[in-house]
């Protein structure tokens, strides 16, 4: 029983955790559902309503939006205020609770990310590990279907080689079981 390991046990649920994902400020509500409000939701723990199940979400969402994200934010009952997550901003909240409640039959319009609809103008490295985790990690962390594996710098090298241009063109038309933009709806930026 370490003094680090004592620490980390104490820590708030989800704080440690919630720079994944984005800059402050700019995580979807999907990024922001799987670093922190996941850690209950996802599995129903201490009564919270569990992710997908319209049963427990039903009565939950007729309170209507503003009311779900108010709780989210300030907290209520086992729920902790902002899923114990302090540094995420109440629209980052409200996001995840679109994100989550969306799941459980709901219909709410997601507060949008600024600068993110459309915009190929700026290129963001928060945003590429976000993609990176939600699109890409499906072949490229396992190496699925021939994929060049992530961190495995004897697959990267030869790719590598060809320059930055060339990998991007692949990357986003396809190259033969690589699909292209790896299946990803976005922006080619
Ligand atoms: C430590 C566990 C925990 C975490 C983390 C957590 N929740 Fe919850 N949540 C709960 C519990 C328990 C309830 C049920 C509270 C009640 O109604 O008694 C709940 C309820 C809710 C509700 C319904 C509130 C209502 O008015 O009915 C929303 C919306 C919600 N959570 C959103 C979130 C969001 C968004 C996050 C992430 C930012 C999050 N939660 C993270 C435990 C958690
Ligand atoms: C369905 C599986 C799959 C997904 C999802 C996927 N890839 Fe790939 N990727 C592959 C495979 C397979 C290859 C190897 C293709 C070949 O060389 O035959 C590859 C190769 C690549 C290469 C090297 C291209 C080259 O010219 O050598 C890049 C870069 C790449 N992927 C980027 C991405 C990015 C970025 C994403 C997410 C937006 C992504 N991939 C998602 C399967 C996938």
């Amino acid at each position: 029983m370490s003094k680090e390991a004592i620490a980390a046990r104490l820590k708030p649920v989800g704080v440690s955790v919630a720079n994944e994902g984005g800059a402050p400020g700019s995580r979807t509500g999907e990024a922001v559902y799987k670093a922190i409000c996941s850690s209950c939701h996802a599995a129903g723990l201490a009564g919270s309503p569990k992710f997908a199940d319209a049963g427990a979400w039903a009565g939950r969402i007729s309170q209507g939006f503003d009311t779900l994200v108010k709780h989210a934010v300030e907290g209520i009952r086992g729920m902790p205020a902002k899923g114990g997550a302090t540094d995420l901003t109440n629209e980052e909240v409200a996001r995840a609770v679109a994100f989550m409640a969306n799941a459980g039959g709901a219909k709410f319009a997601e507060p949008k990310v600024e600068g993110a609809a459309g915009g190929d103008a700026k290129v963001d490295p928060a945003k590429g590990k976000e993609i990176y985790n939600t699109v890409c990690q499906a072949c490229h962390t396992t190496g699925a279907a021939g994929a060049p594996k992530f961190g495995d710098k004897a697959a990267w090298a030869p790719r590598i080689g060809k320059g930055l241009d060339e990998l991007v063109a692949s990357a986003t038309k396809g190259l033969n079981a690589m699909p292209p933009k790896g299946g990803y709806s976005g922006s080619d930026a």
